[in-house]
Formats: structure tokens, C-alpha cells, sequence
């Protein structure tokens, strides 16, 4: 069988462990897919960097020139942030390519043009390690629970906050101090922005939205409260409720079933529920659905590895297809329920 043709865009954490696996582990997916899974091109921005078990031959700035070459089976986007991936993967779709990315700002932004885009050219958009890296949360929502009905999903969707959280609620430390320790240890950016006034979570929020709900929520969709104003006081409240405080992603259906709301804010949670035992910096997301129930979906939401993990098992998909003449769901999986905006926020889940 002809070898499946790769090309990674972007080398940095998440990029440089995809291309390891790959390398190691060639013959195991080869053995899955059916036939050799091979690296074709790695778009960096700084060539001059060490790029240990990478063929330099493979290694080119020119990010634009390796997607249209035209023999390309799988682009897997891991740069991040809106531009240039937008363009990157128009362009890889419209010169035969199907797509595999990680990029949650992109998806929560643009998510209804990507799948436009695939569905014009019959390719497939794969993107699980967009939200909370190693867990199966967008395959398990728009597959193996597309027969049932999801109510509702509430998502501890970002490691950073948990982290803090996390620490105040044992410890009784404030905001800052457990702010300082998650930076010092590197769980935190140096701007922590993103993270801490919800952005990174409502992204994830309006991704895990669309596709539980089979309809198109944006991040603008989002309504957002961020953790910064969580006090030591309020975790001490909660505690006599029987309660502790977690940052949710919380997206749910109407019960009339005619619209959806997607929202991250600080929320008391009993200590009974099983999201509030996600300590450190995990993430889990539980999942209500009319057939089965109650789910719940638990594992690192980040770092290099369990978010390679995450964009292999996609690449193994998506090789799968190519081989076979399938695709997966495409934006006929859509059936555009309105998204509300919120009305009063009720800071219980
Ligand atoms: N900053 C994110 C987090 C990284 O803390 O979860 C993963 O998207």
C-alpha cells in the first residue's frame, strides 16, 4: 500500500512530540492504519533551532509552499492562534489534504467556515486535542453519542485555574499566592490572562457546545466570568454548604429543546459531585445525556505529550479514511439550534 503523506505546521511542545511518536512508534501505526504513515514536512518558524530526530531535509519557514504541494494525505496544524492557520488550512483542503488540528481559538472562532471548507473539498477536519488535550471528549460527542441526547455538559476545561482553585480550597491560600505558586511552577503563563479570566475556557466551552448539541456556538456565543475575584472567604462559605468552587464550562440545552446556552464562570459545586475531586491541574468534563445517563470524561487537559497523544490518535483516524474512500462528520451533523444569550447567572452549576 502506498505511504500516507504528513506534514506537521508548527514544531514547538505539542509539534516536536507528535513528530517523536511518529518516528518511534512508525510501525505501530503503520499497523493500524494499514500503511506507512510517513512525515513529509515540518514548518517551523526558527529552522536554526535543534530539532532532535527530525531529518533536516524535512524542515522548511515555508509553511504556505509544503501545503500546496499537492501530495499531501494529512496536514496536522499545531501553530496555534487564528493566523496564518486559517489560511494554512484553507489552503491545505483546497490542495487535497485533510486536516488534524489543535487549535481551540481557531475552531471556536471559525469552526462553521473550517467545515465549510472541508465539506466544499470532501475532506476530513479531526481537532480532539483542541479541548483538554489527552481526554476523548469531541469523538465520544460527535460519534459514539451522536445516537443519544445530551442535556447538558460541565467542564473543568483548564489545568491553570483548577490548579489554583485547587490550592486555595486545600491550603486557604488566596488568589495571588496560589496565582504565584501555579507561575512558579509552571502551570501558569507569564500572562495568565487567558486563562484566568475564562478566554481559554470559553473557547473549549463553545467547541464542546457545538458539537454535544449538533449546532454552531461561538466564543463570542460564550458568556464569561473569569476566577480572579474568588477569595479565600468564598471557598470558606462554600465549605459550610457543603461546597467547593470549581471554574465551569457549562453548556445546556433548553428544555424545550429550541436553544442552547454555553457559559464559564466560578461555580459551587457539592463536594458529592464528582467534578469536585479533579484536583491539581486535570481536567474532567461530565456529560448528562437522556440514554446514558451520567458520564464523566477525566485526564490531563495539557502538555506536550497527552496532547500528541490526542492529534495521533486523529492522524490514525483520519490516514484510516483516506485509505478507505470515508469521511468523517462533516458540517451535515449540524442542525443550527439557536444559542441564547444568558439571562441572570445563577453562579451554582
Ligand atoms: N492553558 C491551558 C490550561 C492549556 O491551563 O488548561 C491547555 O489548553
Amino acid at each position: 500500500t502506498r505511504p500516507l503523506k504528513v506534514a506537521l505546521l508548527g514544531c514547538g511542545v505539542v509539534g516536536s512530540e507528535v513528530a517523536r511518536i511518529m518516528t518511534t512508534h512508525a510501525d505501530d501505526l503503520a499497523a493500524r492504519v494499514g500503511a506507512p504513515v510517513e512525515l513529509a514536512g515540518v514548518a517551523v518558524r526558527r529552522p536554526d533551532k535543534v530539532r532532535e530526530g527530525i531529518d533536516p531535509a524535512l524542515v522548511t519557514t515555508d509553511a504556505t509552499a509544503l501545503v500546496k504541494r499537492g501530495d499531501l494525505d494529512v496536514v496536522v496544524e499545531v501553530i496555534g492562534g487564528i493566523e496564518p492557520a486559517r489560511t494554512l488550512i484553507t489552503t491545505a483542503f483546497e490542495h487535497g489534504a485533510s486536516v488534524v488540528s489543535a487549535n481551540k481559538a481557531l475552531l471556536a472562532q471559525d469552526g462553521a467556515a473550517l467545515y465549510a471548507a472541508a465539506e466544499q473539498h470532501d475532506k476530513d477536519l479531526y481537532y480532539e486535542a483542541a479541548v483538554a488535550g489527552a481526554i476523548p471528549l469531541i469523538r465520544p460527542l460527535r460519534e459514539s453519542l451522536a445516537g443519544d441526547k445530551v442535556n447538558r455538559v460541565l467542564g473543568i476545561v483548564n489545568g491553570t485555574t483548577n490548579f489554583i482553585l485547587d490550592k486555595m480550597d486545600s491550603t486557604g491560600a488566596g488568589y495571588q499566592e496560589a496565582l504565584d505558586e501555579a507561575t512558579a511552577l509552571g502551570y501558569a503563563e507569564a500572562d495568565p490572562t487567558a486563562d484566568v479570566e475564562g478566554f481559554d475556557a470559553a473557547a473549549k466551552a463553545a467547541i464542546l457546545a457545538g458539537i454535544a448539541f449538533h449546532t454552531r456556538v461561538r466564543l463570542d456565543d460564550v458568556h464569561r466570568e473569569g476566577m480572579t475575584e474568588v477569595t479565600a472567604a468564598d471557598f470558606a462559605s462554600a465549605r459550610e454548604m457543603g461546597c467547593t468552587i470549581k471554574l465551569l464550562a457549562i453548556c445546556e440545552r433548553a428544555a424545550d429543546g429550541a436553544s442552547v446556552t454555553a457559559r464559564v464562570h466560578p461555580a459551587m459545586i457539592p463536594l458529592s459531585h464528582p467534578l469536585a475531586n479533579v484536583r491539581g491541574a486535570y481536567n474532567a468534563v461530565f456529560v448528562e445525556s437522556d440514554a446514558a445517563g451520567q458520564l464523566m470524561f477525566y485526564g490531563p487537559g495539557a502538555g506536550g505529550s497527552p496532547t500528541a497523544s490526542a492529534v495521533l490518535g486523529d492522524l490514525v483516524a483520519v490516514c484510516r479514511n483516506r485509505l478507505s474512500g470515508a469521511r468523517g462528520p462533516g458540517e451535515s451533523a449540524y442542525a443550527a439550534l439557536p444559542v441564547s444569550p444568558m439571562g441572570e447567572v445563577v453562579t451554582r452549576y
